[in-house]
């Protein structure tokens, strides 16, 4: 059973400045909430409790004040700092300690996922500890990201890291479901062209041990990641268009934790104090009294 997860929220954000100056792009603005609470959504909702968040030095207290310790949320944060941008695998490694050799869930801090059933999927995977798993995601534009070959059964053929000719326009996105065995393949891979620690690499090693499996993300899914002014835009229409639609939240952290049983009546009514006179405090208080 997967019990811990580590969300990454590292980073520079070179694409954005001046906005990502002086303000760690997780916490920039998706339409109501800040962009790292999605990606926090995730583990939440695949019911993990015990997580690492990687930042930089920079931006801790920034991320202390919003979630201090995860107490009042009712789930278990460590912070872990990465402060050289040396890519996703290298921000694993420095969560050694916090893995401990236990299988994790890894959530990037700027993708967004939404769509039906994704709760249970998220649960289920968390209890298929023997393999390693990630998902593929159809996209346009396949020479932005990790992209998954597989075959008619789905079994993975290969994976590529931003390949100028890709073999399929099967996207991985920023979650991935890890065995036990992840710290022996951090400790073995090696920096990229870019003098990155790829994810995809570690991914690579877990396929040459037929030991990753795959699951196609279909076209009733939203995937979206945040690393430009126009993808932040596009997540941002997005999300207010369903909100509004539907009066209900999209990545309500205090939701999510509530309806896991890890936040009390009383709990909430924390939240609902500090968010009085907005409409967050009042989705809120419409939680309580559903
Ligand atoms: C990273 C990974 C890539 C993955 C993507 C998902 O890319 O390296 O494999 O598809 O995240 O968001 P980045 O966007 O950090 O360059």
């Amino acid at each position: 059973m997967i019990k811990k997860g580590i969300i990454i929220a590292a980073g520079s954000g070179s694409r954005l400045a001046p906005l990502s100056n002086s303000l760690s792009k997780h916490l920039f603005p998706v339409y109501d909430k800040p962009m790292i609470y999605y990606s926090l959504s995730i583990l939440l909702l695949a019911k993990i409790k015990n997580i690492s968040l990687v930042t930089r030095n920079q931006d801790i207290n920034l991320y202390k004040s919003i979630f201090g310790n995860g107490e009042k949320f009712g789930f278990k944060l460590h912070y872990v700092i990465q402060d050289e941008p040396k890519g996703i695998a290298d921000a694993l490694k420095k969560n050694i300690d916090f893995i401990n050799y236990d299988p994790v869930c890894v959530v990037l801090g700027d993708n967004v996922i939404y769509g039906n059933n994704l709760a249970s999927q998220l649960i289920s995977l968390t209890k298929k500890t023997k393999k390693s798993h990630i998902f593929g995601y159809y996209v346009k534009n396949p020479k932005n990201y990790g992209i998954v070959n597989f075959d008619k059964n789905y079994n993975i053929i290969s994976l590529e890291e931003k390949p100028k000719k890709p073999k399929s326009n099967w996207a991985v996105p920023g979650i991935y479901f890890y065995d036990k065995t992840l710290i022996k393949k951090l400790k073995k891979i090696k920096p990229s062209k870019r003098q990155e620690l790829e994810i995809t690499d570690v991914n690579k090693l877990y396929l040459k041990e037929n030991k990753l499996d795959l699951t196609l993300l279909g076209r009733g899914y939203a995937w979206l990641d945040m690393g430009t002014y126009d993808s932040i835009q596009e997540a941002n229409n997005f999300i207010s268009a369903i909100e509004k639609r539907q009066g209900l939240k999209i990545g309500c952290i205090e939701e999510i934790c509530f309806n896991n049983g890890w936040i009390s009546k009383a709990n909430m009514n924390y939240f609902i104090n500090k968010y009085k006179n907005t409409n967050y405090g009042e989705y809120l208080n419409s939680i309580i009294n559903r």
